[in-house]
């Protein structure tokens, strides 16, 4: 007998068109060679620093957390790009998240190097000292994660840094009054197949699909109460706010009456005080 979770997951499934039954175009399935189609992937922003203290960022999609304890991620970097000696050289980096006013930068941080350019600076980005090693942080950034690099893996076109993580720096506007850290209200970035979006509709929490019907239902987030409260005007999308971008600062969009991603040191305490459930 069907249980109530499992009921309402056929509906939702309906709802979204996969019924059994009539034969459908996604019944029509391709078959491409070996390649990368692992997506959605974030696309963060690593600042790392040469040995003269001169800082570099270089965007890098093919990034993610291999362990939760000990905290470890990796980076996996082409050996031609002026960031891998860097990186090689001084075994440290910062994985800065990034957000939809970010993209911009992200982006220009992704199609430029370090050798032609000083991409703080064209970026209007700011160092912001991090608390474990020499490579700065990215101030606009909502989270900084300061790595020390562990080992490192020559796959093929790119070599695997793995890390551990030495520390992390959030933005404290995340943080509401409850302590929580609140990241979906951030806007982060998403990289998928050749496109930037920003993080769209909540669909559930972790562990929803399990939840015991009658119980609160997890239909809404903070983040939409928060846009609801703002109009809207805190999540504008790149594309919304397409041409509203302040021309002093190439890439990091001003946004929000509130000035959340325009100054102030995000690392001004770690208040989450809740420990993570996921893996
Ligand atoms: C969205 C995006 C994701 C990227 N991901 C990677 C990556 O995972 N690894 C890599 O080596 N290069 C990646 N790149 C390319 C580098 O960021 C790019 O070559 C950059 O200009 C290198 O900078 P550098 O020469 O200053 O080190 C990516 C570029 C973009 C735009």
């Amino acid at each position: 007998m069907k249980n109530d979770n499992s009921r309402k997951r056929g509906q939702r499934n309906q709802k979204a068109g996969r019924t059994g039954g009539q034969k459908s175009r996604s019944q029509e399935r391709l078959h491409w060679r070996s390649g990368n189609m692992l997506y959605p992937v974030p696309a963060v922003m690593v600042s790392c620093a040469d040995r003269g203290g001169r800082a570099n960022i270089i965007t890098i999609a093919w990034t993610g957390t291999i362990c939760s304890d000990p905290a470890m991620v990796y980076i996996s970097v082409r050996p031609g790009r002026y960031s891998y000696d860097l990186l090689k050289d001084s075994g440290e980096f910062v994985i800065n998240l990034t957000t939809a006013s970010l993209a911009e930068a992200a982006d220009f941080c992704g199609v430029r190097s370090g050798r032609d350019v000083d991409k703080f600076r064209e970026c209007s980005l700011t160092p912001l000292p991090s608390k474990h090693i020499k490579a700065p942080s990215i101030a606009e950034s909502p989270v900084n994660i300061e790595c020390r690099v562990k080992e490192m893996i020559p796959l093929g076109t790119h070599h695997m840094f793995l890390a551990d993580v030495l520390g992390v720096t959030v933005d404290n506007r995340f943080i509401d009054e409850s302590g929580r850290f609140c990241l979906e209200n951030a806007g982060l970035l998403a990289y998928s197949h050749g496109a930037y979006f920003e993080l769209g509709r909540f669909v559930g929490k972790f562990g929803f699909s399990v939840r015991k019907s009658g119980k609160k239902k997890a239909s809404r987030s903070s983040a939409d109460s928060f846009r609801e409260k703002t109009g809207g005007r805190e999540t504008e999308t790149a594309e919304s706010s397409h041409g509203k971008k302040d021309h002093n600062r190439r890439g990091v969009r001003r946004q929000k009456k509130d000035g959340r991603q325009d100054s102030g040191h995000p690392g001004s305490g770690r208040r989450t005080g809740k420990k993570q459930r996921n893996s």
